[in-house]
């Protein structure tokens, strides 16, 4: 490579690399304003409820949707503490059913992902949502604000209806059928990331000693290896969401971070051998992340094993 063309090759690297970092600023800002800066919507029922309430109607979203939150701290309530508090025959028929507000401890924040206005309630009932949750700023469909109001003017009868759906606010969880779907794919993801590292050990491997190691190995066909398994791998990846009703944020950022990592392996496939320092530091990085990606996969899943 000439001299022109490494000044010109370093001045577009810069470019790209500049313009990249600006893009994830951007992106994490803009991902930021939406989980931090939540918009106080208007209340659309004029009943103000303290953070220590069950739910009284089959669950229609998050509460802030409809109801004005009073300045309150929770308070645990369940079963067994009933009897310290004033409640109505009605109140204690759902804390006998399962219901229970949950005064939230910092290992359940760093838990609770961000919601989404229609977000349903994927787990036991445990108080108000934004004991716990921050809310994305997104508003509500009309539809489905039309349809959460039909419910919530149903009551819940703990006579009629079993006492477990009642716990649960009457919210669907997953069926066996989806649970099959989603432990399937994340089994398949899985094998797919264990594909796609061999070709990153194999060049390992390389650089260390090539003599000894370039015998062993196809270079060739372990690159095919780790396109398609990466291809393989975001598919399965995004079906495993698809299929899952319960994440958590430690989840929520890998669903960021690996079609980042893959995007990434597209610009350093197209872009091989060209801008020679960009490609390096670019293939450093992939490294780093994957390791980061690795370790936010298995802390998120720490409870499934
Ligand atoms: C889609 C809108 C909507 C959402 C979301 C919603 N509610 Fe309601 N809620 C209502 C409406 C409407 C009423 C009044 C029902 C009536 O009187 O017909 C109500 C009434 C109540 C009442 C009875 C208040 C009283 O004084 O009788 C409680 C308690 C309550 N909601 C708790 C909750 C909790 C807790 C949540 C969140 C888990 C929630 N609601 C979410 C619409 C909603
Ligand atoms: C006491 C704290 C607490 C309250 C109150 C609470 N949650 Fe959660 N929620 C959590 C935690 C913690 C998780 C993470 C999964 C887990 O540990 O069960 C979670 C997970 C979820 C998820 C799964 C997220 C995903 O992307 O899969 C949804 C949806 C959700 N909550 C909705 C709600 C709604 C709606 C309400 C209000 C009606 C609510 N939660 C009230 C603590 C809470």
């Amino acid at each position: 490579m000439d001299l022109e063309n490494t000044v010109e090759y370093n001045i577009r690297d810069s470019l790209i690399s500049t313009s990249m970092l600006i893009a994830l600023f951007v992106g994490t800002l803009f991902i930021a304003h939406y989980v931090f800066f939540v918009e106080k919507p208007e209340p659309m029922v004029q009943k103000v409820i303290p953070r220590t309430t069950l739910l009284k109607h089959p669950f229609a979203g998050v509460c802030t949707n409809c109801h004005d939150i009073s300045h309150s701290h929770p308070v645990a309530l369940n079963k067994h503490n009933m009897n310290n508090f004033t409640l109505t025959f009605f109140e204690k028929q759902l804390l006998i059913a399962g219901q229970e507000v949950v005064v939230p401890n910092a290992d359940i924040l760093a838990r609770a992902p961000a919601l989404t206005r229609e977000d349903i309630l994927p787990h036991k009932f445990m108080g108000v949502c934004s004991n716990c949750h921050s809310t994305f700023k997104f508003p509500a469909s009309k539809a489905y604000i039309r349809k959460s109001m039909i419910t919530a003017r149903k009551p819940l009868d703990p006579m009629a209806v079993n006492s477990d759906l009642i716990a649960r606010g009457l919210s669907n969880v997953q069926t066996p059928m989806q649970k099959f779907f989603r432990v399937l794919f994340g089994g398949l993801a899985v094998i797919m990331m264990a594909l796609n590292s061999i070709f990153v050990i194999i060049r390992l491997l390389l650089r260390r000693n090539p003599e000894k190691y370039s015998a062993m190995f196809d270079s060739k066909t372990g690159f095919q290896l780790h396109i398609y398994s990466a291809v393989a791998l975001l598919i399965s990846f995004a079906l495993h969401i698809a299929f899952s009703v319960e994440g958590n944020n430690f989840l929520h950022i890998t669903i960021i971070l690996l079609p980042w990592l893959f995007a990434i392996g597209c610009i350093l496939k197209y872009r091989m051998g060209k801008g020679l320092s960009i490609n390096i530091r670019l293939a450093h990085s992939q490294q780093i992340l994957y390791c980061v990606l690795l370790i936010l996969l298995v802390i998120g899943h720490w409870d499934k094993f």
